[in-house]
Order: structure tokens, then C-alpha cells, then sequence
């Protein structure tokens, strides 16, 4: 489908008015809750998984959709009409699964803005319709109405079919879900980046190292780094807030942990890479952590030749 098609079908105003009320009702909800709120919202996001639970969950309605339609059809050229009873089934386990899917996909559509959230929208519209109409061919099957129970999976499998392209388009066109801070690297041997004096305490600092942006942090007698592109949507974290022992993007809210960079709570699913820091002639230095020292060890190391702190 061309991008002209796709832009044709999210343009009408009265879907980026929906959009809006409907993306701050979620939010809204999710941050009336509170702490327990934000919990809810991170597990729908996949935090736990390390990888957005949204498009896991949507393969459960369309191979078990793909699966009724199929059998249906068999049904249909051979005359057996068990193979319609296995389809109900099928269809059952499909309503379910894409009501959790939905559950997940709503969240993280919550956090997109503009065009992407424009596609989202007619993506989860669709998905629903489809879910609906499958929930009403198994009510039509009930009813001993076959021809229409059939119909109704099919015009809903068509549905889906056209929402999961869309959902592609998301991902492969507009980079929702995908790791924004994948390939994010400093160099194998310690460089200097910035001098100390100019890293004020609690003040987070983005330098750049290469092509990439390090974000640097000196809490007390620490410096960390990671990379500084949020690995949700690309947010800058240099000018988000300390917050504990974490970072919170300024753009959604994800947390990541300043010490190794897993994800405290999302949108974000993916970690911060981060980096190995330590000082030399008052220059903060960073390269890559090697395998065999990780991060979390030797915070607190004295370089004994210089007598300067070294952080890893
Ligand atoms: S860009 Fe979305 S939380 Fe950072």
C-alpha cells in the first residue's frame, strides 16, 4: 500500500481529534494510578520481556484467525462439518488473544505522537472491528447460522489482515518498537570526552563521541555514561531528570538505570548501552565495557598512579 494511500486514509481531521482524546483519556488513566498505574503500564509495554509485548501478542489472533478461516474454507469444498466446529474454536482463541493484544497496543500507542499515532488509531480500529466481527460469527454459529457466522470471520480476517499491514508500516516506516539506541557505541580504548571541571554534580551533560551522543552524569564522587538516545522513540536524555538511581526521558517518561542501563520503567523496553568512565589528567575518559569487566564492578577503583577517581 503507498505511503499516499496511508496518509489518505489518517488524514480526515475528525481522526487526529479522536487520537488526541483518546490518547490523553489513556494516559490519564494510567497516571491516575499512580505508582501502581505506572507498573500496569510498563508490564503492557513489555518491560519484563525486554521487547515490546504488543507484536508477540498479535500473532495469537492471526494464526489462530488464519488457522479458522482455513478451516472454514475445508469445511466448505469437502462438506465435513467438523471442521466448522474446530474453526469456532480456533476463532475463540482469536477474540482472546487480540483482546490482550489490544490491551498492550492501546499502551503503547498511547506514547506516539503525530503520523504514527494517526495510523495507530485506524490500526486499532481496525483490529477491533475484526475482533468484533469474529465475536459475532461465533455467536451466529451458536445460532446454528453458518453462512453469516462465515461471512463475518471472513470480512473480519480481511480486516485484520489490512491492520496488520498497517502495524508493519508502524514499525518499518515510522521505527515504533524498535531500538532507537541500538548500534549506540563508544570506542574499544578509553577517550577523553570532557574535562571534569566541567561536569557539574547532579548536572546531566551530553558529549559526543564520534557520531555518537553520550550522555554523562557525575553523582558525588561518580561518573557514569550511556548512550544518550532514548531507546524508545530517540529522546534526548541529557535533558531529562535524575531521578534516584535513574534517568527519566523528557519525552515519555521511561527510566532507565544509570549504573547499567536496564530499563526501570517503560515505555522503553530495550536497555541503554552504557559505558566504562574513569579520569586521567582531569579529562573523564569512555570506551565500550569489555566482556570480562562488566559495568557493574569496580565502581569505586583509585587510579593508584594518579591518585584520580576511577569510575567504571
Ligand atoms: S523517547 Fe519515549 S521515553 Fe524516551
Amino acid at each position: 500500500m503507498p505511503d499516499r494511500w496511508i496518509d489518505a486514509i489518517t488524514k480526515p481531521a475528525w481522526i487526529a481529534r479522536a487520537t488526541d482524546t483518546l490518547g490523553d483519556a489513556v494516559k490519564q488513566a494510567y497516571a491516575g494510578g499512580g505508582d501502581r498505574g505506572l507498573q500496569v503500564k510498563s508490564a503492557l509495554n513489555g518491560v519484563w520481556l525486554g521487547h515490546p509485548l504488543h507484536p508477540a501478542l498479535t500473532d495469537v489472533p492471526l494464526g489462530a484467525w488464519t488457522v479458522a478461516v482455513a478451516l472454514d474454507t475445508a469445511s466448505l469444498v469437502t462438506g465435513r462439518n467438523e471442521l466448522s466446529s474446530c474453526a469456532s474454536a480456533a476463532a475463540t482463541i482469536g477474540v482472546a488473544g487480540a483482546m490482550a493484544a489490544a490491551a498492550a497496543g492501546i499502551t503503547d500507542w498511547s506514547d506516539t505522537d503525530g503520523r504514527s499515532r494517526r495510523i495507530g488509531f485506524v490500526h486499532g480500529a481496525l483490529n477491533l472491528t475484526a475482533t468484533g466481527l469474529f465475536a459475532i460469527s461465533l455467536l451466529r454459529r451458536r445460532q446454528r447460522q453458518n453462512i453469516s457466522g462465515r461471512v463475518c470471520a471472513f470480512t473480519g480476517y480481511a480486516l485484520a489482515l489490512t491492520a496488520a499491514y498497517l502495524g508493519g508500516d508502524l514499525v518499518y516506516g515510522g521505527q515504533i518498537g524498535v531500538n532507537h539506541a541500538a548500534g549506540h557505541e563508544a570506542p574499544e580504548e578509553f577517550t577523553p570526552v570532557l574535562a571534569l571541571g566541567q561536569l557539574a554534580d547532579q548536572q546531566p551533560k551530553r558529549v559526543i563521541i564520534g557520531t555518537t551522543p553520550v550522555l554523562l552524569v557525575r553523582r558525588g564522587d561518580r561518573v557514569q555514561a550511556m548512550a544518550e538516545t532514548c531507546s524508545h522513540l530517540g529522546g534526548p536524555l541529557s535533558e531529562g531528570t535524575l531521578k534516584d538511581d535513574g534517568i527519566v526521558c523528557p519525552w515519555h517518561g521511561s527510566c532507565f538505570a544509570l549504573e547499567d542501563g536496564h530499563v526501570i520503567n517503560g515505555p522503553a523496553t530495550h536497555p541503554q548501552p552504557c559505558f566504562e568512565t574513569r579520569v586521567r589528567g582531569g579529562q573523564i575518559e569512555v570506551r565500550m565495557p569489555r566482556p570480562e569487566e562488566p559495568i557493574a564492578l569496580d565502581m569505586h577503583n583509585k587510579d593508584q598512579n594518579e591518585g584520580e577517581l576511577v569510575t567504571q
